[in-house]
């Protein structure tokens, strides 16, 4: 198998692949997830379990993933067809594609649902409106946001069509595009932020409460969320980080770009931590607050800070950045797919496929007023669309990705496709992805699908 160019184009340089794929892995899981389940998990007992995670299931299932869609440059459906073809395997491990398809375009629906909100803190903290805000008024107004369907409709309708049209001018003009626009800005606003938090009083206590632990502190509940988010995290499970792979150069290395984009994602949850703490122990909050930390606590210690103003704005910016770039990632599987089996153009695609996650994402915003009544399964729509993708489908998908590549694929197209020359570090990639991930992967889902 040797086709050098996939139909839907390619990255110019191994670059643009990792900065594409650190941008899909960068979003809201670094930004807002990250800082507070540190924080409900008691801090650096918890990022060392990350960081293990990260090493011994996520980067093997990231390079398994990047492997498959580079060695058969097709949409994630027909790229596992393609290996198994190759390797003579039954071409039904399809099935791990097709799920990555589907999880893409139902996290898009509600991940857009919640960039609406971050759109409206944008313009929100742009036009000052955030000025003078108690706790009481910054939960009261995030609850008038959630009761106001027609301002969420909006938003979630720009977001939609911001990402649609970037992927509608395809992978060069408009995803490499993006990402050379984006990604320095993003990490431009990084670096600001971070030089305005290291300068607060607070930034020795936030490093302390990052990187200091008790081994005491280590929990089983914590490895488990350790492991799922470093799945999240780093976009794995659903076909993101395999379809960026088939539009990557033949020649790059697949081991060093995926342990730089590992080690670029994990950088930017640090330093997403490092701002935000500062800024949540200067107004004495309890770091374990939970998923309001974004939308109710920063906004108020914005508000406490001099030059807040700016910085809210800065941050609620970069977190949109993020999302876009994300949001972008979950939908190509599905574009790439399309345009493979319907042998429709790359903008028909997008429109149809836009249409689906509006139309999907409206009823999703809903779950939060005029649908709140609606229930399956004892969730909201909203709930179950969570719930589904990151407890069933991304696992799922994950769990087949390593057993296909570890027990299906021939060793001779990983070596080669790998082209790692140092043979102690290939077995030790084949031993993680053979035994370890879909081990580790499997006890997570079992223990999720409990809870
Ligand atoms: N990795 C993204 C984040 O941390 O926010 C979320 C995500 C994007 C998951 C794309 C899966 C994906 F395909």
């Amino acid at each position: 198998m040797s086709i050098a160019q996939t139909i839907h184009g390619s990255w110019a340089s191994r670059w643009v692949f990792i900065f594409a794929a650190t941008g899909s892995a960068v979003g809201l899981g670094n930004i807002w997830k990250f800082p507070y389940i540190v924080g409900l998990h008691g801090g650096g007992a918890f990022v060392l379990l990350y960081l293990g995670c990260i090493l011994t299931v996520g980067v093997p299932l990231m390079m398994a993933e990047v492997l498959i869609g580079r060695r058969a440059r097709l949409s994630p459906v027909n790229a596992v067809a393609a290996l198994a073809r190759e390797s003579g395997r039954n071409e039904r491990w399809q099935i791990a594609g097709g799920m990555g398809v589907l999880a893409g375009v139902l996290i898009f629906s509600f991940y857009s649902v919640v960039a609406g909100w971050v759109l409206e803190y944008v313009l929100a903290s742009s036009r000052g409106e955030l000025i003078d805000i108690g706790h009481v008024q910054a939960s009261e107004r995030f609850n008038s946001l959630l009761a106001d369907p027609r301002t969420m409709f909006g938003w979630h309708s720009l977001f939609v069509l911001v990402v649609m049209s970037i992927l509608a001018a395809g992978v060069v003009q408009g995803l490499e595009r993006a990402t050379r626009l984006i990604m320095p800005a993003l990490f431009a606003l990084l670096v600001v932020l971070l030089g305005y938090s290291a300068t607060s009083g607070y930034f020795g206590q936030a490093w302390n409460f990052l990187f200091s632990f008790e081994t005491r502190q280590l929990s089983w509940e914590g490895a488990l969320a350790a492991l799922g988010h470093a799945f999240f995290t780093l976009s794995l499970g659903m076909g993101a980080i395999m379809v960026y792979g088939s539009y990557m150069p033949k020649n790059a290395s697949i081991s060093g770009a995926v342990l730089t984009v590992a080690a670029l994602d994990t950088v930017v949850a640090l330093v997403a931590s490092l701002i935000i703490y500062p800024i949540v122990f200067s107004t004495g909050v309890d770091p374990a607050v939970g998923p309001g930390l974004m939308f109710i606590t920063l906004p108020v210690a914005f508000d406490h800070m001099p030059g807040g103003q700016v910085i809210g704005l800065l941050f609620f910016g970069l977190v949109a950045l993020a999302a876009i770039t994300s949001a972008i990632s979950l939908m190509e599987p599905a574009v790439a797919f399309l345009v493979e089996h319907l042998e429709i153009g790359r903008i028909q695609s997008c429109a149809l496929l836009g249409a689906a996650v509006w139309l999907l994402g409206t009823v999703a915003l809903g779950s939060f007023n005029v649908l709140s009544g609606i229930e399956l399964f004892d969730r909201n729509i909203y709930n179950l669309l969570d719930y589904v993708t990151a407890n069933i489908l991304l696992p799922l998908g994950g769990i087949l990705v390593a057993l296909f590549v570890g027990w299906q694929v021939k060793r001779s197209a990983l070596r080669s496709e790998l082209a790692i020359s140092n043979s102690v570090l290939f077995k030790v990639w084949y031993l993680l992805i053979r035994f370890v991930a879909p081990v580790a992967i499997g006890v997570v889902f079992l223990q999720n699908l409990k809870a």
